[in-house]
C-alpha cells in the first residue's frame, strides 16, 4: 500500500500506519533463545511483564498497524524506506549532540558505555547503528513482533549482541518499574523517539516519563512531524484524499505535533530544548537533507534539566496537596 517512490514523494516520511492485531510475540524457539542470551549479556532483566498504570501512551490502533507490517522492517525498498534514508541524518544528529555533551568516549566507537533507550524501535533500524556507535541500547516497542524482528536481524551482526537488547514493552511500564528508586538517578544517559510521538494516545504521559528514566543532564532525540498546513495538505489531502497512495484515515493530522508545541510540553516536563532543526525528504532520490524550514519534518534535541516538575511543585507547595 506504500509503494514505490512517487508514493513517498508525498508522505516524506509521514510515518505510515499499518494494521492488525496486539502483542502475539514472535516467538518460536530461536527468538526464546535470543532472549535468553540478551538477558544474560546485558546483565538486564527483559521481562515482559506489564505493570499497571492508569495512562498510557498506547493507542490500540496504532499497535494494530504496526503489527501487520512486523516483518518489513529490513527491506530498504519497502514501506520503510524513508526511515531506512532517514539514518544519514538522524544518526550523526543524535551522535554529534551526544558527543558535544559527553565527549568521545573511545576511538571507533564514540558512544562507548553510554546507556540509550530507543523508544518505539520498530524493527531496530536506529537501534542497530547506534550500537555500533558503542552505545549499549535497549529498544522498547508495544508491538511484540516488531521486536522479533529486531531481535533476529541484530543476532546475525556479533557486534551487537553485547550492546543491543530489545524488549516487547512500553516507556510508562519501564517507568513503572522505576518507582521509589531515587530522583535524578535514571537510568539513561539518553533516550530516541524516532517517528514515534505522531503515534502516542498521550504525549504528557510520554515526557513525563522520559524525564523519570533518564538521568539528570541526559538528552532526549525526537524526531517528527509538524501539525502544519503543509503537512496536512501533503500527508491527508494529496496522499490519502487525492491520490489514495495510502488508505483515508491513516494518518492522523490531530496527533501531529510542532515544534512549539513540543518545546512547551518537554519544558514543563523538566527538559530544555537545545535545537530545533527540519528535514526534508527528496522523493525522487529517496535521500533526506537539512533544511531550515520545519514545516513538514523535524529533529529535536532537548536535555533534561531538571527531576519531576510536579513533585517539586507539591513539596513547595505542600497546602496544594488534595
Ligand atoms: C514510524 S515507526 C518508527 C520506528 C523506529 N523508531 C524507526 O524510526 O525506525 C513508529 C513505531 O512506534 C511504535 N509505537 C506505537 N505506539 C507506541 C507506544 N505507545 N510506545 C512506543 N512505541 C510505539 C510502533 O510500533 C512503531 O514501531
Amino acid at each position: 500500500m506504500y509503494a514505490n517512490r512517487s508514493t513517498r514523494l508525498v508522505l516524506g516520511l509521514l510515518s505510515r500506519k499499518t494494521t492488525a492485531a496486539g502483542r502475539s510475540a514472535s516467538s518460536g524457539t530461536a527468538v526464546r533463545k535470543l532472549r535468553a542470551l540478551e538477558t544474560q549479556r546485558h546483565g538486564v532483566t527483559c521481562p515482559s511483564r506489564a505493570v499497571s498504570s492508569s495512562q498510557t501512551t498506547v493507542d490500540p490502533d496504532e499497535v494494530r498497524r504496526f503489527q501487520s507490517l512486523a516483518g518489513k522492517w529490513w527491506d530498504e525498498r519497502g514501506e520503510f524506506a524513508a526511515l531506512h534514508s532517514m539514518n544519514d541524518l538522524r544518526v550523526p544528529f543524535i551522535r554529534d549532540n551526544l558527543l558535544n555533551v559527553h565527549g568521545a568516549r573511545q576511538p571507533g566507537k564514540p558512544l562507548g558505555r553510554l546507556r540509550v533507550l530507543d523508544v518505539g524501535c520498530g524493527g531496530g533500524l536506529l537501534t542497530e547503528p547506534l550500537g555500533r556507535l558503542g552505545a549499549n541500547v535497549l529498544g522498547i516497542d508495544p508491538v511484540g513482533d516488531s521486536i522479533g524482528t529486531a531481535r533476529l536481524h541484530s543476532s546475525r551482526d556479533p557486534d551487537l549482541r553485547d550492546r543491543v537488547c530489545y524488549r516487547a514493552c512500553t516507556l510508562e511500564e519501564l517507568s513503572a518499574e522505576r518507582e521509589g528508586e531515587e530522583e535524578g538517578a535514571g537510568l539513561y544517559d539518553a533516550i530516541v523517539a524516532s517517528e514515534v510521538v505522531e503515534h502516542l494516545a498521550d504525549l504528557e504521559t510520554f515526557a513525563s516519563c522520559c524525564n523519570h528514566v533518564l538521568k539528570t543532564d541526559g538528552s532526549l532525540f525526537i524526531t517528527t512531524i509538524n501539525k502544519s498546513n503543509l503537512s496536512y495538505a501533503l500527508g491527508i489531502v494529496v496522499a490519502e484524499q487525492l491520490l489514495r497512495i495510502v488508505p483515508s484515515g491513516t494518518h492522523d493530522w490531530e496527533k501531529f505535533i510542532s515544534p512549539v508545541e513540543l518545546e512547551r510540553l518537554l519544558e514543563s516536563n523538566g527538559f530544555s530544548v537545545k535545537s530545533v532543526q527540519g528535514m526534508l525528504y527528496n522523493p525522487a532520490s529517496g535521500a533526506w537533507s537539512w533544511t531550515n524550514s520545519t514545516a513538514i519534518n523535524y529533529a529535536l534535541h532537548a536535555v533534561k534539566v531538571r527531576d519531576d516538575p510536579d513533585a517539586e511543585e507539591s513539596a513547595a507547595h505542600p497546602e496544594d496537596r488534595g
